[in-house]
C-alpha cells in the first residue's frame, strides 16, 4: 500500500481518497508508527499529511526520522513537509507570515524534477500554515515559492523525497491531483491498478479463505453498504450465504420490493424476509417520545433478527454446516474513526443494521472495511446491482418511524409513504438527486391547521420537506431547491394525499437542526 501518515488533522482521509482516485491503494497510519512497523507493511510510497501543529510546539506530533532512510518514496504535505525538512537537516522558521486559503504560487524549477514537471509556472493553491520552511535540506532542490514562502516545494529526485507546503488534496488547489499523481506514478513508479474489479477479486479470495465451507448470515437493510457487502460475499461463497431482511413496516413505498425482487434478481442471493410489521406496530403503540421510539425499534429489530437467526442456525446445524459468520458493511471511515477514539456526545441513539448485539456468537466478515463510500458504490455497480440500490441516498434504520412526529400508526405511515414517494419522484424527475444529500419528508401528526379545498374547510396535517446538502451528514445546509419544483411537490401532495392540507419547507442548517426531525 501507500501509507498516509496522519498528523492529527482531517486531511489524512481526504489524501487517502485522492490516492485511491489515482488508482493506488492507500491506508492511513498514525504518525507514531516506527520505521520497523513501516517496513513490515512493505509500502510502495508514503504521504505525510498536514496537521494542526507547529513543529516547534510542545507535544507536536513526532515522526520517526529513520522512516526517511527506508528507501521508500515520500511526499510531505504542509505539516508533513515541515517535518521532513526538520528531520533531514533543513530549517523551519516561525515567520509569523500566515498563509491561509487560495494563494498564488510560482513554480521556479520544473526542469529535471518529476513532481511539478508539466505544470503551469503560475498557479493557485490552497495553503494553511503559520510556520514555513526557510531552508531546504542538503541535496534538495527548491521547486516553488510564494510571495511570503521562499521554499514552497522541494525535491530530492535521487532519494525520491518530495514535499509541498500547500494542500494538493483539496479541490481548491489547481493541479493538486496532478501533483499527487506525479508523485505516485512518476516519482515513485507506482502502477495505477487499484480498481473495483481488483478489489472484488481480492475480497472474494479473502472471504473464501476466511469462511471455508461454513455458512454466513447477513442482515440486509436495503441500503448501499449491506447490499454491496452481501453481494461480494455471495460472489465468494454462493448459497453458503443467507440474507435476512426485516420488514419493520417503517419502510418507504417500494423498498421491500427493491430488496426482494430487484436485489435478489441481480445477485441471486438467498433471502429470508421476516415480516415483523405487526410486532413493531404493537410495540410502538402509544409512543411519542423520539428516543423511546428509537430504542423500541432497535430492540424489536434485534428480536426479529434473532428469531430468524435461530431458525437458520438450527436448519444449518441439521445440514451439518453451522453458521459461523456474520457479514457487516463496516466502511473505512468507521474503522479510522473508531481508532481515533475522540468522544462524541450522544445526540441520538442511532440504530442501523450494524447495530446488532455484541453477544451474537459469530465471527465477522467485513469486505468493505478498507473502502470509502464512493468506492463501495463503484463496486456495487461493477457487481451489477440496480442503481436504485447503489445510488440510494441515506435512509435511517428506524425508517419512517422517526419521520412521524407523534404516535406511529398504520394510517399515518400510509399517508407519509404517499407524500414521500411524490417528493422523491419529483426530485428525481427534476434531476436533483445528485444535488441533495437526502430529503426527509416528515409528517407532523399532532399538528393540524385549517385549510380550504373545493368549497369546504379542511383541518389537516402539515408535511415538512427537509432537503439537505452535505458531505458527510455531520454538518448540513438546507438545499435551495428551485421554487417550481417545490411548487409541484406541494401541489401534488396536497391534492393527492388525503389528510394533508399544507406543505412546509425546513430552512434550518445542521447545526443547530439535525437532519431528521427525531
Ligand atoms: P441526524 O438526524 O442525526 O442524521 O442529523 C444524520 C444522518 O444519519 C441518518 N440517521 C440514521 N441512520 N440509523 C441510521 O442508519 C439511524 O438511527 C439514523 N438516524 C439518523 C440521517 O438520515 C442522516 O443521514
Amino acid at each position: 500500500p501507500v501509507l498516509v501518515v496522519d498528523f492529527g488533522a482531517q486531511y489524512a482521509q481526504l489524501i487517502a481518497r485522492r490516492v485511491r482516485e489515482a488508482s493506488v491503494y492507500s491506508e492511513i497510519v498514525s504518525h507514531a508508527i516506527t520505521a520497523d512497523e513501516v517496513a513490515a507493511k512493505n509500502p510502495i510510497g508514503i504521504v505525510l499529511s498536514g496537521g494542526p501543529s507547529s513543529v516547534y510546539e510542545e507535544g507536536a506530533p513526532q515522526f520517526d526520522p529513520a522512516i526517511f532512510e527506508l528507501g521508500v518514496p515520500v511526499l510531505g504535505i504542509c505539516y508533513g513537509f515541515q517535518v521532513m525538512a526538520t528531520a533531514l537537516g533543513g530549517e523551519v522558521a516561525q515567520t509569523g507570515n500566515r498563509e491561509y486559503g487560495a494563494t498564488p504560487v510560482t513554480v521556479t524549477d520544473a526542469t529535471g524534477n518529476v513532481l511539478l514537471a508539466e505544470q503551469p509556472t503560475e498557479q493557485t493553491v490552497w495553503m494553511s500554515h503559520g510556520d514555513s520552511v526557510s531552508k531546504a535540506p542538503e541535496g534538495f532542490t527548491v521547486l516553488a515559492s510564494t510571495a511570503s514562502t521562499p521554499v514552497a516545494a522541494f525535491a530530492n529526485d535521487e532519494k525520491r523525497l518530495y514535499g509541498v507546503q500547500w494542500h494538493p488534496e483539496v479541490k481548491h488547489s489547481e493541479h493538486g491531483q496532478h501533483v499527487l499523481e506525479s508523485f505516485l506514478h512518476r516519482a515513485a513508479g507506482i502502477a495505477a491498478d487499484w480498481n473495483s474489479g481488483n478489489v472484488i477479486a481480492e475480497q472474494v479470495a479473502k472471504i473464501q479463505a476466511q469462511v471455508g465451507n461454513s455458512r454466513v448470515l447477513c442482515a440486509l437493510s436495503g441500503g448501499v453498504d449491506s447490499s454491496v457487502a452481501a453481494a461480494i460475499v455471495h460472489k465468494a461463497v454462493g448459497d453458503q450465504l443467507v440474507c435476512v431482511f426485516v420488514d419493520h413496516g417503517l419502510l418507504r413505498a417500494g423498498e421491500r420490493e427493491q430488496v426482494e425482487i430487484d436485489y435478489v434478481a441481480s445477485t441471486g442471493v438467498r433471502l429470508v424476509t421476516v415480516d415483523a410489521r405487526e410486532q413493531f406496530m404493537t410495540a410502538l403503540a402509544g409512543v411519542t417520545d423520539p428516543e423511546t421510539k428509537r430504542k423500541i425499534i432497535g430492540r424489536e429489530f434485534i428480536r426479529s433478527f434473532e428469531q430468524a437467526e435461530r431458525d437458520l442456525v438450527a436448519e444449518a446445524a441439521a445440514d451439518g454446516e453451522p453458521i459461523r459468520f456474520l457479514v457487516q458493511g463496516t466502511l473505512y471511515p468507521d474503522v479510522v474513526e473508531s481508532g481515533g477514539g475522540s468522544g462524541t456526545a450522544n445526540i441520538k441513539s442511532h440504530h442501523n443494521v450494524g447495530g446488532l448485539p455484541e453477544d451474537l456468537q459469530f465471527e465477522l466478515v467485513e469486505p468493505l472495511r478498507t473502502l470509502f463510500k464512493d468506492e463501495v458504490r463503484a463496486i456495487g455497480r461493477e457487481l451489477g446491482l440496480p442503481e436504485v440500490i447503489v445510488g440510494r441516498q441515506p435512509f435511517p434504520g428506524p425508517g419512517l418511524g422517526i419521520r412521524i412526529v407523534g404516535e406511529v400508526t398504520e394510517e399515518r405511515l400510509e399517508l407519509l409513504r404517499k407524500a414521500d414517494s411524490i417528493a422523491r419522484a419529483e426530485l428525481t424527475a427534476a434531476g436533483l438527486d445528485n444535488e441533495i444529500w437526502q430529503c426527509p419528508v416528515v409528517l407532523l401528526a399532532d399538528v393540524r391547521s385549517v385549510g380550504v379545498q373545493g368549497d369546504g374547510r379542511t383541518y389537516g396535517h402539515p408535511i415538512v420537506l427537509r432537503p439537505v446538502s452535505s458531505e458527510d451528514a455531520m454538518t448540513a445546509d438546507w438545499t435551495r431547491l428551485p421554487y417550481d419544483v417545490l411548487a409541484k411537490i406541494s401541489n401534488r401532495i396536497t391534492n393527492e394525499v388525503d389528510g394533508v392540507n399544507r406543505v412546509v419547507l425546513d430552512v434550518t442548517s445542521k447545526p443547530p437542526g439535525t437532519i431528521e426531525w427525531e
